[in-house]
C-alpha cells in the first residue's frame, strides 16, 4: 500500500470507499483467488440482509494455505507455536500444514461432514485447533469455536444452536494454576443439550488423557493415520464460514454469521493496508482463538496473506513472568503484536518500570495494535514508553469481524489521540445519533451507529434468528447499525468509545452478559429478584458485581447462600465470567414501573457522579444498597 502519495491518503481511500462501495471492494477482491470472479458488489435489495460479491466463488483454505504453497511458500513456517504451559514449541510450515488441514478435512468428510454442515471446536490453543478450522473450510463446511473459559451449559446452548455433525475437541486445556479437563466439560454439555452429535474427535493432550466413549468418540491420532486428504470444495462468496457466539442482553448468546466472500476480502484488504504487514512477516494476535481476534488474525488474516503466525498457549504474567511477551517477540522476531489493553495491565502491574524488556531483543517488532476494551491512556502511554513502538487503539466487534475504527498504519499513520480508536475505516460510514435518531453536534455523546451497507466480511445474520438479527441491531435507527457503544466524534471525525448502551460489559476483553448472569442467579431456589452490573477494575476493566434479593422466609445463612450463587456462575457459563462479588440486600432501587436502576448501581459502586433518578420509587433504598456494595469493596469500601 502505497505511503502517502496524495491519492492513497486515509481520507481519499475512504471517501472512494463511501462514494463508490462497489468499485472499491471489487477492486480489493481481485486479490483474492476466486473459482468464480465475482461481477457484482453489494446486493443491497433485502436490506439489512446485505450481500457481498453474490455472485462468486470461492475456497477461505485455499486462499489461507494452498494458493501460498502453489506461489512457493511451502518451506515457510505457517505456525509457530509456543506454549509455555506444556513447555513446547512447534514450528509448522505452509505445505506441512496444507497436508495436516487436508487430512483432517478428509477425516470431517468420512464422518459425514458436507458443505454447509455445521462442526463445533471446544479445544485449547494448539495447533489442531487451527487445523480443525482451516479443514472445516476446506469442506465448506461451516465451524463454531466455543472459548476453553465457557462451562458445559454454556457449550451445550450453542451445540443446540447450530445442531453440529461432529464436535472437535481435546482432553484438557492448560491454566497456568491447573489442568481443565475439557473431556468432562463436553460429556456433561451434550448430555445437557437435546441435539444428539453422532461423532466427537478428540486430541490426547500429554497433560490429561480422556476416557472416550465407545462408538461416539475418535481419537485424533488415529483418525488422522487412515484418513484420505480431501480438495478444497469451492463454495459461493455468501455461504457462511463461521458462526460465532457472542453475550447479547440475555443467557441465549447470538450465532454472529460472517461469509466466506467478505471475509477473505476484507481480512486481506486490512493485512497491508491497516497492520502494515507484507507476506512473510511475523504477525502475533495474542488473543484467543475463541474470541473473534482469534479468528481474525490469529488463523484467517495472517493465513490469507502469506505471514507467519504465532500461536502462543500462554498468559501475559506468570507463564514465567512478565517478560513473557517480549521473549516471544525476540524468539519469533514478531513485526506486529495485538493484544488486549488488560494484558498490557496485567505486565505493568508486575513490572510498573517495563524493565524487563531490556532483557530481550524486540527490534524487529514494528506496531502494537490493542481493541477489545476501552483502552485508558495510561496502558496506551506505558506501552508506548516502553515499547517504543507506535500503540494502535482501533475498535471492533464480533459482528463487524474487523475494525470500525483504527490508525491505518499501512495507509497513512494519522496523529494518535490519547482515548480514541483513531477515525472510522474504509467501508464504515460512522455516525453519532441522539434517542430520536437525530445526529449530534461534534464532541456530544450519543449512540455509535454505522450507515448501511456495512462493508464485506461484517455478519450476514444470526444463525437461525433472522428476525432478531433485524431487531437488535436495525430496529432503532432506520438504516443504520447499532454498535449497541455510545460515545462521540470530535470534529476531526475521531471516534470516541465511552461505553456499551446494553448490559453488555468487557471483563479482561472478554466480552458478557449481566443478564446471562442474572439469569443464573434468579434460578437459585432462595432468589427472589437480583442485578448484576459490570463495576470499573483497574485490571480487568469491568468486574460483575451481584446484589440479590431472597425469598421471604429463607433464614439460611447469608455467607452460604452467597458462595453457592458464585459457584453457580462459575459451574453454568464458566471461570471465564470472574464473578467473585455478590451480596443480599432487602430492596433494590427501581423505577416506578418496576425497572432496576442499574445505571445509578453502576455509577454509586464505581463512585461516579450520578444524580437522583426522577423515577425512582424510593430514595432511601440507595443507603442499604451503598453499604452493602461497600462490603463488597465498592462505592469507596475496602
Ligand atoms: N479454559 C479454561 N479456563 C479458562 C480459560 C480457558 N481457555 N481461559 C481463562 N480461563 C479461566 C482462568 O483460569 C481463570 O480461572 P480462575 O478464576 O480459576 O483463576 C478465569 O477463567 C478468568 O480468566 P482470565 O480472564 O484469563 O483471567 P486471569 O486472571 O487468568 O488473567 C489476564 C488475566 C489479563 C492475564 C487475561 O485475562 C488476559 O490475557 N486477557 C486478554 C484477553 C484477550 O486476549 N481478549 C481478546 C481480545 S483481544
Ligand atoms: P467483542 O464483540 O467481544 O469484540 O466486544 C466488542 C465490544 O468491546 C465493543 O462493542 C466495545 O464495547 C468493546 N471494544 C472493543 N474494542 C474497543 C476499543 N478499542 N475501544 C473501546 N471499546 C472497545
Amino acid at each position: 500500500m502505497a505511503r502517502d502519495t496524495g491519492q492513497n491518503t486515509y481520507r481519499s481511500i475512504h471517501q472512494h470507499a463511501q462514494s463508490d462501495p462497489n468499485g472499491f471492494w471489487l477492486e480489493q477482491a481481485r486479490a483474492v483467488d476466486w473459482t468464480r470472479t465475482p461481477s457484482v458488489g453489494v446486493d443491497q435489495s433485502r436490506s439489512p440482509f446485505n450481500r457481498w460479491f453474490a455472485d462468486g466463488e470461492l475456497n477461505a483454505c485455499h486462499n489461507a494455505l494452498d494458493r501460498h504453497v502453489a506461489a512457493g511458500r511451502g518451506d515457510q513456517a505457517a505456525i509457530l507455536y509456543d506454549s509455555p504451559v506444556t513447555g513446547s514449541k512447534r514450528s509448522i510450515s505452509y505445505r506441512e500444514l496444507t497436508d495436516q488441514v487436508a487430512t483432517f478435512a478428509g477425516v470431517l468428510k468420512a464422518q459425514g461432514v458436507d458443505r454447509g454442515d455445521r462442526v463445533v471446536i471446544y479445544m485449547p490453543m494448539v495447533p489442531e485447533a487451527l487445523v480443525a478450522m482451516l479443514a472445516c473450510a476446506r469442506l465448506g463446511a461451516v465451524h463454531s469455536v466455543v472459548f476453553g473459559g465457557f462451562a458445559a451449559r454454556e457449550l451445550a446452548v450453542r451445540v443446540d444452536d447450530c445442531q453440529p455433525k461432529v464436535v472437535v475437541s481435546a482432553s484438557c486445556g492448560i491454566e497456568p494454576s491447573r489442568v481443565v479437563a475439557y473431556k468432562p466439560l463436553l460429556d456433561e454439555a451434550l448430555a445437557l443439550a437435546s441435539h444428539r452429535v453422532p461423532h466427537c474427535i478428540v486430541l490426547q493432550r500429554d497433560a490429561l488423557k480422556a476416557e472416550l466413549v465407545d462408538g461416539r468418540d475418535h481419537d485424533w491420532d488415529s483418525v488422522m493415520q487412515t484418513a484420505e486428504p480431501a480438495p478444497c470444495v469451492s463454495v459461493n462468496s455468501n455461504d457462511p464460514l463461521y458462526i460465532l457466539y457472542t453475550s447479547g442482553t440475555t443467557g441465549k448468546p447470538k450465532g454472529v454469521v460472517r461469509d466466506v466472500g467478505g471475509s477473505v476480502v476484507s481480512l486481506l484488504w486490512t493485512m497491508p493496508a491497516l497492520y502494515d504487514v507484507k507476506p512473510g512477516d511475523v504477525y502475533w494476535a495474542a488473543s484467543d482463538i475463541g474470541w473473534v481476534v482469534g479468528h481474525a488474525y490469529i488463523v484467517y488474516g495472517p493465513l490469507f496473506h502469506g505471514c507467519t503466525t504465532v500461536l502462543y498457549e500462554g498468559k501475559p504474567v506468570g507463564t514465567p513472568d512478565a517478560g513473557a511477551f517480549w521473549r516471544v517477540i525476540e524468539e519469533y522476531k514478531v513485526n506486529v503484536l495485538f493484544t488486549a489493553p488488560t494484558a498490557i495491565r496485567a505486565i505493568k502491574k508486575e513490572d510498573p518500570q517495563g524493565k524487563l524488556v531490556a532483557d530481550y531483543d524486540i527490534g524487529s517488532l514494528r506496531s502494537l495494535f490493542v481493541a477489545g476494551e476501552r483502552c485508558d491512556p495510561d496502558t496506551l502511554a506505558w506501552s508506548g514508553t516502553t515499547l517504543g513502538v507506535p500503540v494502535i487503539d482501533h475498535w471492533w466487534q464480533t459482528e463487524t469481524g474487523w475494525a470500525i475504527a483504527a490508525n491505518p498504519l499501512g495507509i497513512e499513520q494519522l496523529r494518535i489521540k490519547s482515548g480514541s480508536p483513531s477515525v472510522p475505516m474504509p467501508g464504515y460510514d460512522v455516525r453519532v445519533l441522539d434517542n430520536d435518531g437525530a445526529p449530534v453536534a461534534a464532541g456530544d455523546i450519543g449512540a455509535i451507529v454505522v450507515k448501511l451497507p456495512l462493508p464485506p466480511g461484517t455478519f450476514t445474520t444470526l444463525w437461525n434468528a433472522d428476525d432478531r438479527y433485524v431487531s437488535a441491531y436495525f430496529d432503532r435507527y432506520d438504516g443504520f447499525y447499532e454498535t449497541g457503544d455510545a460515545g462521540y466524534m470530535d470534529d476531526e471525525n475521531y471516534v470516541y468509545v465511552m461505553a456499551r448502551t446494553d448490559d453488555v460489559i468487557n471483563v479482561a476483553g472478554h466480552r458478557l452478559s449481566t443478564g446471562a448472569m442474572e439469569e443464573v442467579l434468579a434460578g437459585h431456589p432462595d432468589v427472589a429478584e437480583c442485578a448484576v452490573m459490570g463495576a470499573s477494575d483497574t485490571l480487568k476493566g469491568q468486574l460483575p458485581v451481584g446484589l440479590v434479593i431472597l425469598n421471604a422466609g429463607v433464614e439460611r445463612d447469608h455467607d452460604e447462600i452467597c458462595a453457592e450463587l458464585l459457584a453457580r456462575v462459575r459451574t453454568d457459563i464458566g471461570p471465564v465470567a470472574a464473578f467473585k462479588s455478590v451480596a443480599v440486600v432487602e430492596r433494590l432501587p427501581k423505577t416506578r414501573s418496576g425497572k432496576i436502576l442499574r445505571g445509578t448501581l453502576r455509577a454509586i459502586a464505581d463512585q461516579k457522579e450520578w444524580t437522583m433518578p426522577a423515577t425512582i420509587e424510593d430514595p432511601t433504598v440507595l443507603d442499604e444498597v451503598t453499604d452493602r456494595l461497600k462490603t463488597l469493596g465498592y462505592a469507596g469500601g475496602s
